[in-house]
């Protein structure tokens, strides 16, 4: 705030403002439209020690988000995430669904499946990467929602954002892989297509970051075609984090 009345007293008329800044914001004038008091940033966490402690402050402050309670559209469970504190390669996907809801682990159902067996196809574990999603509660779809899913809204986006915002500034990972268009409009803020996304290096707080399809998209969508994009995703990914690539591995996908 010092800082603040020191630029306007100077003349300053612009201020900038990163991603984190800006969902904030977004967040308090959604809530403000509403009626509902806005959800304090997550600030302390710069001044938290380890990774663990300001990880162990975030899944704490996301039980209790007043910001997702308030819209009334996201179900009550709150999953957070899973994987290395210290991991160098951070996956974020949209939501939990019924299966993650169920054992409170993002991507344990069969997209969760699949991330493992790509994961396992780069020679990584779940237990090296870190795997959250831009929303941590599962889209609520009423009363008999059953096992049914949804991607969450611009709404539901916006409340969760300050989370995944803070997540990433406290593992400081190397590199970011958005799974699908949801978490990329989450992190990178654009509605773009995934196929327009692709194929190059974005940037989320300063940290690269690599679009791919989600991994539901394949279990919809088994053509090679499919698999190959998302494989070479991940093969930029892992020259990014310069992780050994055997020419089998380079070879993945390709039309024989
Ligand atoms: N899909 C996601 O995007 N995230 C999960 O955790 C599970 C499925």
């Amino acid at each position: 705030m010092q800082g603040l009345s020191h630029m306007q007293e100077s003349g300053s008329i612009r201020v900038a403002l990163d991603e984190e800044a800006r969902g904030i914001l977004r967040g308090w004038m959604q809530a403000k439209q509403k009626g509902v008091p806005p959800e304090p940033p997550a600030t302390p966490v710069q001044s938290m020690q380890s990774t663990e402690e300001k990880l162990a402050y975030l899944r704490e402050r996301a039980a209790h988000w007043k910001a997702a309670r308030a819209l009334g559209t996201l179900r009550e469970t709150m999953v957070f995430a899973t994987g290395n504190p210290h991991a160098r390669l951070m996956l974020v996907g949209e939501a939990p669904g019924y299966e993650e809801e169920l054992r409170q682990e993002p991507f344990v159902g069969k997209a969760g499946q699949k991330l493992n067996q790509i994961l396992g196809a780069m020679g990584l574990t779940r237990e090296e990467v870190y795997i959250s999603n831009v929303c941590k509660f599962r889209p609520s779809m009423g009363a008999n929602q059953g096992t049914a899913n949804r991607a969450p809204n611009e709404e539901e986006l916006s409340a969760c954002l300050p989370l995944i915002m803070a997540e990433i500034r406290a593992i400081q990972p190397a590199c970011i892989v958005c799974l699908g268009g949801t978490s990329a409009k989450g992190l990178l803020g654009t509605a773009a297509t995934v196929s327009n996304l692709r194929g190059q290096w974005h940037e989320c707080q300063g940290i690269p970051v690599r679009v791919t399809y989600h991994p539901s998209y394949l279990l919809r969508n088994e053509s090679m075609r499919a698999k190959r994009a998302v494989w070479e995703d991940m093969l930029a990914t892992m020259e990014h984090l310069q992780l050994p690539i055997t020419p089998k591995q380079r070879g993945y996908f390709l039309p024989a």
